[in-house]
């Protein structure tokens, strides 16, 4: 699975590198470094929406520390099928 968090100058200002630390031992934590390749991206077209990330084809958007966890257990857990 591939996850690209955006570090446009836009989200990086809203905190895309906190995204990629949360991202990095949330993979860490459930040993998914096998299965999830973590990526930077550049701007994805939604500024205004908060740090956007991509989830395999999906665009997320509004991304931030708070809720980090919460998307990554209902879309990348979810996908690979882990509970
Ligand atoms: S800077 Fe991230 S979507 Fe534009």
């Amino acid at each position: 699975m591939e996850i690209y968090v955006c570090i446009g100058s836009s989200c990086h200002l809203k905190g895309s590198y906190n995204i990629i630390a949360a991202l990095k031992r949330l993979v860490a934590e459930n040993h998914l470094e096998d299965q999830v390749s973590l990526n930077a991206s550049f701007c994805l077209g939604h500024c205004q929406d908060g740090v956007t990330m991509k989830i395999n084809e999906e665009l997320v958007t509004g991304v931030n520390v708070d809720n980090i966890e919460q998307i990554f257990r209902e879309k990348v857990m979810k996908e690979l099928d882990i509970k």
